[in-house]
């Protein structure tokens, strides 16, 4: 998606609407949202906004009634019971994620009510750290950091010896497009080849040389196993005490994607005894990860605080987009990026 003509679409919209056009109430649910987003809203909308940051998902609720549109940020329960204290007058709403395991998709199908997310605009953002997490997993970043607070730096030519990425295989679940661009990222660490799984093969996995193959062949195969799949009941806790003994010893595991993907307790269980070699995470169950974790006490996991888009131009491109979203689903026309349901 690109912004660009995003935008221009958007000048033409006002420049058509009619100086009878009325001005709508929209409901951001966070004040902290970009401006950049604001102000397009601002343009046509009276803007109203939760008092706290975070608010409450019951304080936001309370400012539902007699709004023609919500921006809703964060990871809340976006459900019927939404959309029942916006009527009559509630006509659109966006998220401002490429996640959307937090929405009753089916009560929005069921009512064809207007949904739009961002997807596309964090891809680049989100496979950058996934790269990250890679190498940090990979050649033991935290566990260095730990030896050295441990006052237990020995040195020498064994000592805290990493996985190579040059010629190794990687896999994907989930050749979406945060997925293919990883795969495009990693082109450029001569890795020996890509596989990929998900329902079926894609056109893009062809461009980008990667082979589908089956979960099972991808987990056996892959030195490292990149996560960026939806959460929904087919992929909740897909990652598990058998698959995670399907991985190679060596394996480095990487989660961009939502952490109930994993199950946490087999990870841990896997990261202790060897099972696999290190994890990446961004993502965890719960999030917050409480301070006491086991998670956070193991060497050979990077845990990252869920902050795969948060760049300040990726977060300002999410809020445009979904302000967009939430302009287009008022008016009655498609939305820039609507929630394929
Ligand atoms: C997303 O967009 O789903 C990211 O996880 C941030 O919420």
């Amino acid at each position: 998606m690109k912004l660009i003509p995003l935008l221009i679409l958007f000048e033409i919209s006002l420049i058509m609407a009619s100086d009878t056009d009325w001005r709508r109430k929209i409901l951001v649910t966070n004040k902290e949202t970009p401006e950049e987003g604001l102000k397009i809203l601002r343009e046509k909308c009276d803007l109203i906004f939760p008092e706290s940051v975070p608010a409450t998902r019951d304080e936001i609720l309370k400012l539902i009634p007699g709004v023609d549109g919500i921006l809703w940020v964060g990871h809340y329960a976006l459900n019927g019971e939404v959309l029942d204290l916006g009527m009559p007058t509630l006509k659109s709403i966006s998220t401002m994620s490429a996640g959307m395991d937090y929405v009753d998709i089916a009560e929005f199908k069921r009512r064809n009510f207007p949904l739009g997310y961002t997807p596309s605009v964090l891809s680049d953002a989100v496979a950058d750290e996934a790269i990250g997490l890679m190498i940090a997993a990979g050649r033991r970043f935290h566990e260095g950091r730990l030896k050295i607070e441990n006052s237990e730096w020995a040195g020498g030519p064994q000592w805290m010896l990493g996985q190579d990425i040059k010629a190794k295989t990687i896999g994907i679940i989930g050749l979406g497009q945060i997925g293919q661009t990883i795969a495009k990222r990693l082109k450029g660490f001569d890795v020996r080849r890509i596989l990929y799984s998900g329902r079926k093969p894609k056109p893009e996995g062809d461009k980008l040389g990667a082979k589908f193959v089956p979960q099972t062949e991808l987990l056996k195969g892959s030195d490292y196993v990149f996560l960026s799949v939806p959460l929904n009941n087919s992929t909740r806790h897909m990652i598990n005490a058998t698959t995670l003994r399907e991985m190679k010893r060596t394996a480095v595991l990487i989660n961009v994607a939502r952490g109930e993907i994993v199950d946490q307790e087999a990870l841990v269980a896997a990261l202790k005894d060897g099972t696999i070699f290190a994890a990446g995470l961004d993502v965890m169950t719960p999030e917050p990860l409480p301070a006491d974790s086991e998670l956070l006490k193991l060497p050979n996991s990077v845990i990252v605080s869920h902050l795969g888009s948060a760049t300040r131009r990726t977060r300002d491109d999410m809020a445009v987009l979904a302000a967009l979203n939430v302009l287009a689903g008022i008016d009655g026309s498609p939305m820039f990026a609507p929630y394929p349901y």
